[in-house]
């Protein structure tokens, strides 16, 4: 698809959730695709192990906040999808029954998607998977040691907001999910499409990918 061209097939959106998700690595997303749902032809589901609500809680800090979320889909009946959002957050951290299941269905979904975009080091799960080996993308920079230690065949690139190779986006830390967001629809809508939702969330983007404050901040 050419960079202008505007999509007119309706696509098929998932996001997956797990515990302790980062709440703007999906949200900023989120957020972005409602946006643009008012105008395009988009389905959305939220899809987890099961249809519990689904926390942003740390479990690593006693008395931290969050937020639950209920999910749509689970893992083993998921509707048909073109493109798949996955977040990060402290629950990466974790090896558990939970994020081996998130894990094995991003492997096997990865197949039918036109797209597969990742937030902040929820590019250290689809590491997990090997589907980045050999491909270039990036991650967390804060979190930047850590989770390429998930990935030792994929090409990190530590100055990036965000890395696209073929079809799969990987994004910098936590906000950067809006700007890989709003990247991804300025490709498949057109650049405008793209900027008038920027305008109306009051963002300001990062549009070139290889400009990276964050990056220096942590001395990468
Ligand atoms: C969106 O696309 C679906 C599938 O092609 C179609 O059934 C539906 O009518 C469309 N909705 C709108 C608002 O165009
Ligand atoms: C993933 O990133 C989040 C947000 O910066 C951070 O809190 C968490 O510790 C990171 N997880 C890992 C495994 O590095």
């Amino acid at each position: 698809m050419s960079v202008n061209s505007a999509q007119t097939e309706p696509l098929r959106i998932g996001v997956v959730l797990f515990s302790a998700f980062e709440a703007l690595d999906a949200f900023g997303p989120l957020n972005c695709i409602n946006d643009l749902s008012w105008t395009e032809n988009l389905s959305l589901a939220l899809l987890s192990a099961t249809l519990d609500p689904v926390t942003t809680r740390s479990p690593f800090s006693p008395g931290a906040t969050g937020q639950s979320v209920v999910p749509t889909h689970t893992f083993t009946a998921p509707p048909p999808l073109d493109v798949l959002i996955v977040p990060g957050g402290q629950g990466t951290r974790v090896s558990s029954p939970e994020i081996d299941g998130v894990i094995a269905f991003i492997r096997d979904v990865y197949p039918q998607l036109k797209y597969l975009i990742t937030v902040c080091n929820g590019s250290g799960l689809v590491a997990r998977t090997g589907l980045l080996d050999g491909k270039r993308a990036t991650t967390n920079k804060k979190a930047w040691h850590e989770t390429i230690a998930l990935g030792p065949k994929v090409d990190w690139v530590p100055r990036a907001r965000w890395v696209t190779d073929g079809n799969i986006w990987t994004s910098s830390g936590v906000s950067a999910g809006i700007d890989v967001t709003l990247a991804w629809i300025g490709h498949v809508y057109g650049d405008e499409k793209a900027q008038i939702i920027a305008d109306g969330l009051e963002h300001t983007r990062h549009e070139d990918s290889t400009v990276d404050p964050f990056a220096d901040l942590y001395g990468l």
